[in-house]
């Protein structure tokens, strides 16, 4: 069976990469960083370049998360969003944004250069197109507001794209790269000299001065949260940015765009190209959804499948696999202390599928605070401005009722027993008292969990793509065996015996 990661054409092609190993014993270190992906793994580079100790504690294997399951562009252009932010904050701080995105995106290739990181980045145009009528002010407004903040954008409708459209931007200096081996190569340059990485280490427990895996800890003056959302109950995150699922697609592709693209409406395709060898491969990503619910997940892979062929001269799709990301419910990501005053955790998450260029400026925000220096961004990414949701626990409950909504409410035949599932099939289903998430493979094996997530207990909803088990409420992924494939959950769904 692939790996539930290798379904993403990034860590199959990645090739192995180094290896780790995992934590065994306890360490004393300056910062412990929980999570490898691109905001630990560039957030401990920052931190040894400064002198200090740092330990990186990885729960599977870095990068080949939410990083290595991106479409990677390196770009500060995100979607329709600076009208947004200069509405919602004001124009000085959208500028901040601007500032800290363009310095995530000359970051990346710094870091590149300086350790002699191998990641195939590639200077391109970034386009954001429509060919809907209700788009075409929106995109003559947001050049006009990223020109206002010193962003290199331009009206076109000459894309390069095989088809016409009604209006689109152009962003200069951009870039696209391979995400998975550019977090291994610069996470190879940091074992020694005090510092360290564990792989294959799952942090089950934390304090704002400690981690905890099953096999050892790690003390430390600061700890930073690089787990894509935080873990648990650290700030409360899951109640201020919600999760969105994405499928994405890689296949050969006859025709070659020359840029990166985004349309602005929906259903959405997102394209970026990367050359492999003689071929250049396509990656698509389509519309969002809500983890966990297989209606949408395949009726927009099925979009994303026949726009490429209709378009691309594609050959046949030869990866497939859905991504998730977290959006903060007011646009801007929370990069910062979790609460005012320097205490609590280090953190970085709701970056809306923008996490590569976010992911850097927080990288280099955290490793400003953590050495006890402000950093002039923060006043847009400060991750404390929201004051924890009174009522959390009636928001909880809202949303197991939502998720247990949409589990049942996607099956049109709900099976009562393991018999009545189909090779192929998954099904959410009661048995004995106890709500069960079961599929049978092709063979006739079921594998059977308990469906109610450990996070905070909603009912987890089939991923028919990656055959795992994803949760609507805050995006917890699960393995078929109930292993926790990322967070916020820290322990695996319960076993249940299938007979
Ligand atoms: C479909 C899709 C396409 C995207 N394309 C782009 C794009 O083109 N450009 C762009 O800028 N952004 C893009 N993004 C967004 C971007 O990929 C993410 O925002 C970014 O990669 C997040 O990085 P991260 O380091 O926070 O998370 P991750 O890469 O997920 O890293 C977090 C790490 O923490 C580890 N971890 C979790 N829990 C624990 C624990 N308990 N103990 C130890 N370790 C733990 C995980 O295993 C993981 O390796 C896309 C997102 C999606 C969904
Ligand atoms: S991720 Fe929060 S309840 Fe599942």
């Amino acid at each position: 069976m692939t790996r539930t990661e290798d379904r993403s054409y990034w860590n199959a092609t990645a090739g192995e990469g180094p290896a780790f190993p995992a934590l065994a014993g306890d360490l004393e270190v300056d910062v412990a960083i929980v999570g490898g992906g691109i905001v630990g793994v560039t957030a401990a580079r920052l931190l040894k370049d400064r002198g200090q100790r740092v330990a990186l504690v990885e729960a599977r294997r870095v990068g080949r998360q939410v990083t290595g399951k991106s479409t990677a562009k390196i770009s500060s252009q995100h979607g329709i969003l600076y009208q947004t932010l200069e509405r919602k904050f004001g124009q000085d701080k959208a500028r901040l944004y601007a500032e800290a995105q363009e310095a995530g995106i000359r970051e990346i290739a710094r870091l590149a250069r300086q350790y002699g990181v191998d990641a195939d980045i590639e200077p391109t145009p970034a386009f954001v197109y429509t060919n809907d009528e209700s788009y075409v002010e929106q995109i003559e407004k947001e050049v006009e507001v990223a020109r206002r903040l010193g962003l290199p954008a331009s009206l076109t409708r000459d894309t390069g794209l095989p088809f016409e459209v009604l209006q689109a931007m152009r962003w200069e200096n951009q870039a696209q790269f391979h995400p998975t081996r550019y977090v291994a190569g610069l996470a190879a340059t940091l074992p020694g000299e005090g510092c360290h990485v564990f792989e294959r280490s799952r942090v089950v427990d934390y304090d704002p001065n400690r981690v905890v895996t099953d096999a050892g800890s790690v003390r430390a003056g600061a700890v930073v949260m690089a787990t894509h959302l935080p873990l648990g109950q650290v700030g409360l995150y899951y109640s201020l940015a919600y999760p969105m699922a994405e499928p994405v697609i890689a296949a050969p592709i006859r025709r070659v765009p020359p840029g990166m693209y985004k349309n602005a409406e929906q259903p959405g395709h997102s394209i970026r190209t990367h050359r492999r060898g003689d071929q250049v491969y396509a990656i698509v990503a389509g519309s969002h959804y809500k983890p966990g619910h297989p209606d949408d997940e395949l009726r927009y892979m099925a979009d994303i499948e026949r726009w490429l062929a209709a378009h691309f001269d594609a050959g046949p799709v030869e990866y497939r696999w859905i991504n998730e990301d977290y959006s903060a419910m007011d646009s801007a990501p929370f990069i910062g202390w979790s609460s005012h005053g320097g205490n609590g955790y280090l953190v970085a998450t709701g970056f809306a599928a923008w996490g590569i260029s976010n992911g850097t400026a927080a990288a280099m925000i955290i490793a400003d605070l953590a050495t006890g220096k402000e950093n002039g961004w923060s006043a847009i990414f400060d991750a404390a401005r929201i004051k924890p949701v009174a009522g959390a626990g009636e928001f909880v409950k809202e949303n197991a009722e939502v998720a247990a909504h949409l589990v049942s409410g996607y099956l049109s035949r709900k099976p009562k027993s393991y018999d009545e599932l189909a090779p192929g099939d998954a099904a959410i289903m009661k048995i004995d008292g106890d709500n069960v998430a079961a599929f049978k493979d092709e063979d006739g094996r079921v594998h059977a969990v308990s469906a109610v997530c450990t996070h905070m207990g909603c009912l987890v909803g089939w991923n028919a793509t990656d055959r795992t088990w994803d949760c609507p409420c805050h995006g917890s992924r699960f393995e078929l065996s109930g292993e926790v494939i990322h967070g916020p959950a820290t322990k695996p769904l319960g076993s249940r015996i299938t007979g």
